[in-house]
């Protein structure tokens, strides 16, 4: 059985001491927590805080975007080793907010990826279709596409430390996650493709995250199809008590 995976995006949220008060808080509610990867992705300044308080901890740190370069004259950029440094195990790569604002595409996707796993950084690879593109009956293509170019040139080997977050852009933070219906056909066709890359074993150990307005109140609908392997939460994850109770349902879950 895929073991579920929780990850937290605060995106551009909290200073290194709100977010040291938020960690000190989650780690207590989630000290019986055995069966779930847990994983909180703040903003880079808060990382080192975050790290030296989740040091004794089950709670991993991830970083929210990466560079494809190890060092240089890239102003404002970070790279993978720095985050390595900094003591980060995942980063999140191609959220729809970087593809959006930032005009990052599946070929500079491609090379953060590549770059993150030279540094055994496991990247949170995000695809999703918008709101426009699921009404035209697009969501098939689209995600094939951000699949195709963002997985270019990674093989059988590399995938498996590599977790896909489907995050359908009109449920990101409109308090319209998708149904738990529509999440399941997204990560079945997901994983069907990734079978035709990878062969149908492969697909099967790969972690495919829903990320989209999830809450306590649909994580335990979303988490328990069969295909969605667990959650990448944006604001739900900003307080102890609710990205706590979308662990615990997780956890409850995977104990059945
Ligand atoms: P949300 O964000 O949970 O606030 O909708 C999810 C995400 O962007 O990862």
């Amino acid at each position: 059985m895929r073991k579920k995976i929780i990850a937290g995006n605060w995106k551009m949220h909290k200073t290194p001491a709100e977010a040291v008060q938020l960690v000190n808080e989650l780690k207590v509610k989630v000290v019986n927590i055995h069966h779930v990867d847990m994983i909180v992705c703040p903003p880079y300044l808060a990382i080192p805080a975050v790290q030296a308080s989740l040091k004794e901890t089950a709670i991993r740190v991830g970083a929210q975007n990466v560079f494809w370069e190890d060092q240089g004259a890239y102003t404002g950029e970070i790279s993978a080793p720095m985050l390595v440094n900094a003591g980060c195990s995942y980063v999140i790569i191609g959220h729809s907010e970087r593809r959006q604002y930032f005009h990052e595409t599946d070929e500079t996707i491609n090379r953060k990826i590549k770059k993150a796993l030279e540094f055994q950084l496991k990247p949170i690879f995000c695809i999703g279709e918008t709101l426009e593109q699921r009404e035209a009956g697009q969501t098939f293509p689209v995600l094939k596409t951000q699949l195709d170019g963002g997985l270019a040139g990674i093989d059988a080997a590399a995938i498996q430390n590599i977790v896909i977050a489907y995050e359908p852009v009109w449920a990101i933070g409109t308090g319209r996650n998708a149904t738990p219906e529509q999440a399941q056909e997204a990560h079945q066709f997901i994983r069907s493709t990734l079978a035709e890359k990878f062969g149908r074993p492969i697909a099967d150990g790969l972690r495919i995250q829903y990320g989209g307005s999830v809450k306590p109140e649909n994580a335990e609908a979303l988490l328990s199809q069969p295909d969605v392997d667990g959650a990448l939460v944006g604001g739900a994850s900003l307080k102890a008590d609710s990205f706590a109770d979308i662990i615990q349902a997780a956890e409850n879950l995977s104990k059945q």
